[in-house]
């Protein structure tokens, strides 16, 4: 396990995938029923931006940076940039929350989080975190296999965060196979799955096995700042949404045209949004 999230906390792909992630968990919340969260690759709750990783690599200036102080944002990503400025009081950008905490700052008394982080570390501080909440359950515990040991949960209406590091070849595989296990397990659960967009060759058969692999419905949504194929690294990034809430279509037609041309790093950013199965 060489991955580390310090690195690359508040960049565009964590923009991306937390204003989404955010927006669908609010949007579950319009019902009083509890809903559990299940996070199973957490990191940690909170990032130091001027810590020594985050300087190293100063991906988080091409991403929150560019959006923290704007007025004029989306309705997609106005609560998740409250958020951000909640943990940055004196109105200097510090702090960048992690999926678990950003999902905290919105639970409810009848909501439940299950986290599971397994590098020993950031386990800790987590579970140090969130010592004293008796919604918040942190476990020490491979990810993948979070959805046989968890769903289908009480509540009956979960969100699951897939969120693995990508440093093995087989990744899209085993994600795949986890959610298949999720769906069959609590067909209703909401999954966001993120990957990133590097391997145009992996992507295509990726898209190939999920549109085939009998899931209710599938929303494919990306966002790039570079050409896709550019061979510098991460070019952009994509959630695979199964099961997104209603009206998540209408938010992210107005806001990926916005967030393509806010992070773009060379030429224009880019966005991609449809069905991959089970349109409406
Ligand atoms: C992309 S980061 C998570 C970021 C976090 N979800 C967020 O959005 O703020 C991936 C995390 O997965 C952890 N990890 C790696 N392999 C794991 C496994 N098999 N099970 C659980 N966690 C794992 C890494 O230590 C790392 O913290």
């Amino acid at each position: 396990m060489n991955y580390r999230h310090s690195y690359h906390a508040g960049n565009h792909a964590d923009v991306f995938k937390h204003a989404v992630l955010l927006r669908m968990s609010q949007l579950m919340q319009r019902k009083e029923a509890p809903y559990c969260y299940l996070d199973s690759h957490a990191g940690t709750a909170l990032y130091d931006l001027q810590g020594d990783a985050s300087g190293k690599t100063g991906e988080y200036l091409d991403g929150i940076a560019r959006l923290w102080d704007r007025k004029d944002l989306p309705l997609l990503l106005q609560g998740y940039v409250n958020s951000v400025v909640a943990q940055n009081p004196d109105a200097q950008l510090r702090y960048y929350p992690g999926s678990p905490q950003l999902i905290a700052g919105g639970l409810r008394e009848q909501d439940r989080m299950i986290l599971s982080e397994l590098h020993p570390v950031d386990a800790a501080t987590l579970r140090e975190h969130f010592v004293g909440d008796h919604r918040v359950a942190v476990h020490q515990r491979d990810g993948y296999e979070l959805a046989k040991a968890f769903l289908p949960v009480a509540e009956k209406r979960a969100l699951w965060l897939l969120d693995p590091p990508f440093e093995r070849g087989d990744d899209f595989d085993r994600c795949l196979a986890s959610i298949q296990v999720g769906v069959q397990r609590m067909r209703q659960t909401v999954i966001a799955f993120w990957y990133p967009i590097k391997d145009e060759r992996l992507l295509r058969e990726f898209y190939r096995q999920i549109a085939g692999a009998g899931l209710p419905k599938v929303l494919r949504v990306e966002l790039t700042v570079r050409p896709a194929d550019t061979s510098l690294g991460l070019n952009g990034s994509g959630l695979m949404l199964i099961n997104p809430p209603w009206p998540l279509w209408e938010e992210l037609e107005e806001a990926l045209p916005w967030l393509a041309s806010q992070l773009a790093q060379s030429g224009s950013g880019g966005w991609r949004l449809d069905w991959l199965a089970g349109e409406p």
